[in-house]
């Protein structure tokens, strides 16, 4: 009779100590697992924080995301891609704008404001390009000045894009002619105003 309370009571003790290192695994595991994460999924947190101040932020965080790897935490490597982004966009749409001028039958007064359209397009190409060349001078001595010439530059490649949205708005210009060249320009003219936004946050 005492012998088998004894063994139960051991082996109570024996089931306390196993459930007590048990837990105490799955509890060091999950900390693991959570000082872990955070260096995957910091990139991510720090892109949608960083995209809700831009006036799109769910275009930012859908474009930007898939470079969480490359931005982590880094506020200029942010804007770096967005603007590399932007310059994508901004060259496609470029070709695309283009290829309307040559396909459609076009009045004049259509061709016109699409020519208009494609030299203000080409001007914002420009002005990216210039802007992307002088991110990659920023570790100089001249970063303020680097850094206002970017502002500049990108706050005049959005207006360029918002001239030839108004271009395309004409009277005289065909309903469809306007739709398409609307549908083109929006994205690219959002994607600029997010680079702008994130250049804008660099310290
Ligand atoms: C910015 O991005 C471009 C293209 O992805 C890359 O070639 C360049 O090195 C980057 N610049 C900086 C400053 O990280």
């Amino acid at each position: 009779m005492a012998s088998s309370a004894v063994s139960k009571q051991s082996y109570c003790h024996s089931l306390a100590i196993l459930s007590t290192t048990l837990a105490f695994f799955c509890v060091a595991k999950t900390c693991l697992a959570e000082n872990f994460k955070p260096q995957v999924e910091s990139g991510d947190d720090f892109i949608k924080t960083s995209c809700g101040v831009t006036r799109y932020p769910d275009l930012c965080y859908e474009k930007l995301s898939a470079y969480a790897d490359t931005i982590q935490d880094n506020p200029t490597q942010l804007a770096n891609v967005s603007l590399s982004e932007t310059l994508k966009n901004a060259e496609s749409t470029l070709i695309m704008v283009q290829k309307l001028l040559k396909k459609r039958k076009l009045r004049p007064r259509e061709a016109d404001a699409i020519k208009e359209c494609v030299e203000t397009m080409k001007d914002s190409v420009d002005e990216l390009q210039k802007s992307m060349l002088a991110m990659s001078d920023l570790e100089g001595p001249d970063f303020d000045m680097e850094m206002s010439n970017i502002q500049t530059w990108v706050s005049a490649a959005l207006t360029d894009e918002d001239t030839c949205m108004d271009d395309s708005e004409e009277n005289s210009i065909d309903g469809k002619v306007k739709d398409t060249i609307r549908s083109y320009i929006v994205t690219v003219a959002q994607l600029t105003s997010i680079a702008l936004a994130l250049i804008n946050s660099i310290h």
